[in-house]
């Protein structure tokens, strides 16, 4: 075997041990670098004869070529590992199952909410909402308690900056509703033409300073408030009876008005229920404060309660929710679970 042809052999070899683009590269000075065996071998031609250079040149360029055959196989075959290597590294196994995208719903309080709002909007009466930061004129004052008023003690709450407080009830709504609905027919009244009846519903957030299985410090309420020339507590009882067999879809459903005390009604009365079947029968169960509208409120509320009278109410719906589905602790609605929040879809 001549020179040339064991230098081939040489660079196929060396090329063919080197296991990284950089190993290559290095491998490839050696013979078509600066100084490599090729470039060496075309530098010493120039002291030949013009003969000589013709035919020894051919040959160092066909041994030249070889060689770069050589590395640019090498190359492609190290380009082409380090391609699989990838494809490996990076594959998908398209035939795996998809994940599935779980179905949201509503919280079983908001499905309570939706309830009352339908069925006390079949009765006529709109829904209103307002601040959870409320004033003391209108969480309390304004609704008889004041200052040192003893009922302000069972209404322990948040206060933030400024005097305002996290509304204890919803009973603040029954002034901010009615002064709105004085405003928007100030005209109609002074003309002596009265003014439609007030008949609203506001749910929403209430806070106290409580906590255990029954109490959260954050709970729902919902106000209802009817002001009209003649509205009695007669009124109330009938409302609330056809409320409640409805909410509950039980007609023989009994209520019972238990004399109480509110600084805003009077009378008052706490509103209890009784199931003639089922897992609560016979038991009484406590779901709201009533009463007759005291005339101190009508007057804060811009009316004459020689002309305006009604009725409201406050009712608990986080209560009604563990009713109506027979849980018996409330924190489980707050915890956000929901393994226990996808039971009521
Ligand atoms: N606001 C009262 C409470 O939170 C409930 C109530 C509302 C009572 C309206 C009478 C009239 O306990």
């Amino acid at each position: 075997m001549n020179e040339l042809d064991s230098l081939i052999e040489q660079a196929r070899a060396s090329f063919a041990k080197a296991q990284t683009p950089a190993d290559l590269e290095n491998a490839k000075a050696l013979y078509l670098g600066k100084s490599g065996r090729i470039t060496e071998l075309m530098k010493g031609m120039a002291a030949l004869s013009v003969e000589e250079k013709k035919r020894l040149g051919a040959a160092v360029n066909v041994a030249k070529q070889a060689i770069e055959a050589a590395l640019n196989a090498q190359r492609q075959a190290l380009a082409d590992a380090e391609l699989a290597l990838q494809l490996k590294a990076e594959a998908l196994d398209v035939s795996l199952p998809g994940r599935a995208l779980s179905q949201g719903g509503l919280h079983p309080v908001s499905l309570t909410l939706e309830r009352i709002e339908e069925i006390f909007g079949s009765m006529g009466f709109e829904v209103a909402q307002g601040p959870e930061i409320e004033t003391d004129w209108f969480n309390f004052t304004a609704l008889n308690t004041p200052q040192d008023h003893p009922a302000r003690s069972m209404h322990d709450t948040f206060y933030v900056e400024g005097g305002h407080l996290l509304r204890t009830h919803t009973s603040p709504m029954q002034i901010r509703h009615a002064v709105q609905h004085v405003k928007r027919h100030r005209a109609s009244l002074d003309a002596g033409l009265g003014m439609p009846e007030i008949r609203v519903i506001a749910p929403g957030r209430t806070y106290r300073v409580d906590s255990d299985a029954t109490h959260s410090p954050m709970f729902h309420q919902c106000e209802g408030l009817w002001i009209g020339q003649n509205v009695s507590f007669k009124d109330l009882k009938v409302v609330f009876t056809d409320f409640c067999r409805s909410f509950f879809e039980s007609e023989d459903l009994v209520l019972r008005f238990r004399p109480s005390f509110f600084p805003f009604t009077e009378p008052s009365a706490e509103i209890d229920i009784q199931f003639q079947t089922g897992p609560l029968a016979g038991r009484w169960l406590e779901v709201a404060g009533a009463g007759q509208v005291h005339p101190n409120v009508v007057r804060n509320m811009g009316l004459d309660p020689e002309h305006s009278i009604g009725f409201a109410f406050g009712m608990g719906p986080d209560r009604l929710t563990m009713l109506r589905y027979g849980v018996n602790d409330l924190r489980l609605f707050f915890d956000g679970d929901i393994r226990f929040l996808s039971q009521f879809q």
